[in-house]
């Protein structure tokens, strides 16, 4: 298990410093969790790894879940706990600084990873991650992963290959944030399978959006995994 401070944080840091990041859940989760889609634990305790400015871990607070989360940065500690606040509720957020996580064995309902695990930037951290995620969630909970499409227009900004699916954002508008980082982009279900055959069942979404932006059109897998035993 890797204990350095994880790749990029000082990006992400200056980010969340400048007040940016969303202030809104996604929608996607928020049908999810709120309507009749997914089966997934409706109440008990969520861990969000990645979790941003804490949108969607203040989202799951209001739907009666005990909320964790774990970012790369003081400054999305800080940025979510003013979100919270404002929202009326309380988050328990700490800082992830490699792929383990803080809490025992079989503790989470719902492991939350939305956007955000492919910033480890390698295959070996994400499986790393991934088998951590798995060890910390119950037998009967669930691990929720939204992950990079290839008809997201995040693809067009993506390096060629370093190597084993290791690419850098190294295209177009160099003022975003993500500019120089390393990600790891796999772009098929069956090596998204393949990275989550620790759990017992795996299940795929898809959404993509294309809001008068072709330029910015979006596009997500989603990966609903059970542990079972
Ligand atoms: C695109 S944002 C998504 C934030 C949030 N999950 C959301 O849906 O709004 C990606 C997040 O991943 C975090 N991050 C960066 N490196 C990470 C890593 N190695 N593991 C998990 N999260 C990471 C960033 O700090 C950032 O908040």
């Amino acid at each position: 298990m890797s204990n350095a401070k994880v790749p990029g944080a000082d990006k992400w840091a200056a980010f969340y410093g400048s007040g940016q990041g969303n202030q809104l859940p996604d929608e996607n989760l928020v049908r999810l969790v709120r309507g009749r889609y997914g089966e997934i634990p409706r109440s008990g305790r969520v861990l969000d790894v990645g979790f941003g400015r804490g949108a969607n871990l203040i989202m799951f607070a209001h739907s009666g879940f005990e909320c964790h989360g774990l970012e790369v940065s003081e400054e999305s500690i800080e940025a979510a706990k003013e979100l919270a606040c404002r929202a009326g509720v309380n988050l328990s957020l700490g800082l992830l600084s490699g792929t383990g996580i803080p809490f025992p064995d079989n503790h989470f309902d719902i492991i939350l990873s939305w956007g955000a695990v492919y910033y480890h930037g390698n295959r070996t951290l994400v499986a790393e991650a991934i088998k951590e995620f798995h060890r910390a969630i119950r037998v009967g909970g669930v691990l929720l992963m939204s992950v990079i499409h290839p008809n997201s227009f995040m693809v067009r900004r993506l390096s060629d290959d370093l190597g084993d699916s290791a690419h850098l954002i190294d295209r177009e508008d160099p003022h975003d944030n993500r500019y120089g980082l390393k990600i790891f982009y796999e772009a098929t279900s069956s090596g998204w399978r393949l990275l989550l055959s620790v759990f017992d069942e795996v299940e795929e979404g898809y959404a993509e959006i294309d809001l008068f932006a072709p330029k910015r059109r979006d596009a997500w897998r989603f990966l609903l995994a059970r542990k079972t035993r």
